[in-house]
């Protein structure tokens, strides 16, 4: 089963968003475990001090080479075997995608480092860390928000997970598209009127309807996301009745 240590100065912050939605419903059914390892725990003087100020000077401090390093070899031991990639949350890592998301959930595991402070020392990271992930190009002010990030990411693609109806609708999006828009009652709000095609029942127009959408809010939102030369004859159609609509308009 794939099991996530994170290394954190606040596990309560962890182990309360481990209770919620699919990740603590996956938790719970025993399809994942997580838990929160407490950095204070590996500090052993009477300050429990897990951060110092940085060698050159400046404002912040540095988190300390010792604490993190033996948190990770005691969960290293903990699952002795399973060979666990060492993961730190960090704006200067690889940026998370779905392909790096689905890429991490092959491993049997990972230790999440969630520090805070200015950064931890290099020679930590050096060391003892795999791979640092950025979850964008935006500093928080710490890794935690970014670990349960990560977490909630690899859960959802983890199976059994969700439910069949939320797979099959993952999987419709999982070529990289953009969703399209959704609708639930009542008919008019505000004015506004449901689109009439997702209201006649034919399902094969509803599909085709949502697929234009999907193609054409990824072409005008993203269009990092989308190669219109890779696209088949059918999708390229839908594609330009979008942007002609859209033009039309
Ligand atoms: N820690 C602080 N900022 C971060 C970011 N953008 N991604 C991952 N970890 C972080």
């Amino acid at each position: 089963m794939f099991h996530a240590d994170v290394v954190t100065i606040f596990p309560e912050m962890i182990e309360s968003f481990l209770e919620y939605g699919v990740l603590g419903r996956g938790i719970r059914n025993g399809l994942l475990s997580v838990d929160a390892c407490d950095l204070r725990e590996f500090a052993y003087d009477r300050h429990r001090t897990v951060d110092d100020r940085a060698y050159g000077g400046g404002p912040g401090m540095v988190m300390k080479y010792q604490p993190l390093c033996d948190a990770i070899n005691a969960l290293k031991l903990k699952e002795a075997g399973s060979d666990r990639k060492v993961i730190c949350m960090s704006p200067q890592g690889r940026q998370l995608d779905q392909q790096y998301v689905n890429e991490l959930v092959e491993s049997n595991g990972l230790i999440i480092l969630a520090g805070r402070y200015e950064g931890i020392d290099e020679r930590l990271i050096e060391s003892e860390v795999d791979e640092e992930i950025s979850i964008g190009d935006y500093v928080l002010s710490g890794g935690e928000p970014a670990a349960m990030v990560l977490l909630d990411a690899v859960a959802r693609q983890i199976p059994g997970v969700l439910g069949d109806m939320e797979s099959a609708k993952q999987d419709s999006y999982m070529d990289g598209l953009l969703d399209c828009p959704h609708y639930t009652r009542p008919e008019t709000v505000a004015g506004k009127r449901v689109p009439q095609v997702l209201l006649n029942g034919n399902h094969k127009e509803i599909e085709k309807w949502r697929r234009k959408q999907m193609l054409g809010r990824t072409s005008v939102r993203r269009p990092d996301l989308i190669n219109a030369e890779n696209l088949s004859a059918e999708d390229k159609s839908l594609l330009n009745d979008y942007l002609e609509d859209l033009a039309g308009r």
